[in-house]
């Protein structure tokens, strides 16, 4: 069987079996193999020359590349239409060696404030300290003010295509509009939906990143991350001096210096991820942890159309309980989010939902500890179904007044639906609310 992604372009259900994947070349092992070593003999000292001068791509040290992983960055990079994939050792470091690579050196990043809490929080911790700052976005639903938000040193825009817990739905299209005006790319954080539910580049996005952690893997059994790029981004502006710095690392056969630019023209800014980031700060997915997230792969289209179906159940359930204020979940058609989820995401919402709790923090607490087949756990996307007080938990890092900005409400309670038979979900939350009340 030839590899499917060189021969020619298979349906995203094929590419998520199949793609960056020949048997041919790996002993023809149906399964892809675990390349579990180090190093990689060098053929001799010609060969050793060619690879780090980076003439040839090859196998050298599993920090900065190894067959199992480039199977899993070929396999994504074709179900996202990347033009280049890097994978790393969870999501915050394929969030972290973005951002780094954007905007080294310093700048500005505007961003949603509808984001996973580490994000948030990061962003307001660890970055300023390298010269990096943050700007919430007032005006995500309205272009043309978005643009007014743009400063001459803002270097990108952050988004999540569906956000963490809130399921805020943004219009991608037209923020990437604005983002391209202004010459800096769109960041898409697009884990919630994964791409069976959303494709990032089809909508503009020039850089996608993904905590595979969550729904792409889905067994809640690795952590790992990955960084994606269009191919179609113009990194050659004086906003971005050093992706056409020229490297002596880079060097041609006659010396001369050359740039990442030059060398990589189709995927400059994974490879400079991986020459530049994975090389020196070291955050490299293990080949068994990649093979993990290609096993959770191969079901992925089926999982999350299951959760879809069982998070539509869950929310019209909660959405008349005489225990729940509010439900969040862009699939109803009681949601601000219905139009844009009807246009943008035609198989789906996604798996995760969130209700405000209508009683007291005690009752809320002991509702918590009174569920039985929900997890009660701060992950996301598992084939089990999870629960989670977010404002507690996994946004308890925020101030209050950066939830409030969020909109995320101390009663709000988080579920990602899971693959189990929603007539026994409903009944796990009935009993668990019932327990609540007493
Ligand atoms: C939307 C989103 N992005 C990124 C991350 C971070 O991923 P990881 O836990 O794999 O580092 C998370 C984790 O919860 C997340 O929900």
């Amino acid at each position: 069987m030839a590899n499917d992604s060189k021969k020619k372009e298979y349906r995203f259900d094929t590419k998520k079996l199949r793609a960056g994947y020949d048997p041919k070349e790996h002993n023809y092992a149906v399964s892809p193999p675990i390349y579990q070593t180090t190093s990689f003999d060098f053929r001799d000292v010609e060969h050793a020359k060619a690879l780090f001068g980076l003439r040839e791509l090859g196998n050298l040290y599993t920090r900065v590349g190894n067959p199992t992983v480039a199977v899993l960055e070929q396999r994504v990079a074709a179900l996202d239409g990347a033009s280049g994939a890097i994978a790393l050792a969870s999501g915050m470091a394929a969030i972290s060696y973005t951002l780094l690579n954007v905007a080294e050196g310093g700048g500005r990043i505007l961003t949603s404030p509808y984001l996973y809490g580490g994000s948030t929080d990061s962003f307001k911790k660890v970055y300023p300290k390298f010269g990096i700052h943050f700007d919430y976005a007032k005006n995500l639903e309205n272009p043309e003010k978005l643009a007014e938000e743009i400063k001459p040193d803002t270097k990108a825009i952050y988004v999540e295509s569906i956000s963490n817990p809130s399921g805020v739905l943004l219009d991608i299209d037209a923020i990437a509009e604005v983002a391209h005006a202004h010459g800096i790319p769109l960041i898409v954080d697009n884990t919630v939906a994964t791409p069976y539910l959303y494709n990032p580049i089809a909508h503009g996005a020039d850089i996608v990143v993904y905590s595979a952690t969550k729904g792409l893997t889905g067994h809640g059994n690795v952590i790992a991350g990955l960084v994606l790029e269009s191919g179609k981004f113009n990194w050659q502006s004086d906003k971005f001096p050093h992706f056409s710095e020229k490297l002596y690392t880079l060097r041609d056969i006659h010396e001369n210096n050359r740039s990442y630019l030059e060398v990589f023209p189709e995927f400059p800014f994974t490879a400079r991820i991986r020459f530049n980031y994975l090389n020196y700060f070291g955050a490299a997915l293990s080949p068994f942890d990649a093979y993990l997230v290609l096993i959770g792969l191969e079901t992925l289209s089926e999982r999350v159309a299951k959760q879809v179906k069982n998070a539509e159940i869950l929310a019209e359930y909660l959405k008349n309980h005489k225990y729940v204020e509010w439900v969040r979940y862009p699939g109803l058609k009681e949601s601000p989010y219905y139009e844009l989820a009807k246009r943008d995401f035609p198989k789906g919402a996604g798996g995760l939902l969130a209700f405000g709790f209508k009683g007291t923090t005690a009752q809320r607490e002991a509702f918590l500890d009174a569920v039985e087949l929900f997890k009660y756990h701060v992950n996301i996307g598992d084939a089990r179904s999870l629960i989670v007080n977010s404002p507690q938990t996994t946004h308890s890092e925020l101030e209050p007044d950066e939830k409030k900005i969020a909109d995320i409400p101390e009663n709000l309670i988080r579920i990602s639906a899971g693959l189990e038979d929603p007539e026994d979900l409903i009944a796990d939350l009935e009993q668990a609310f019932e327990k609540a009340y007493v």
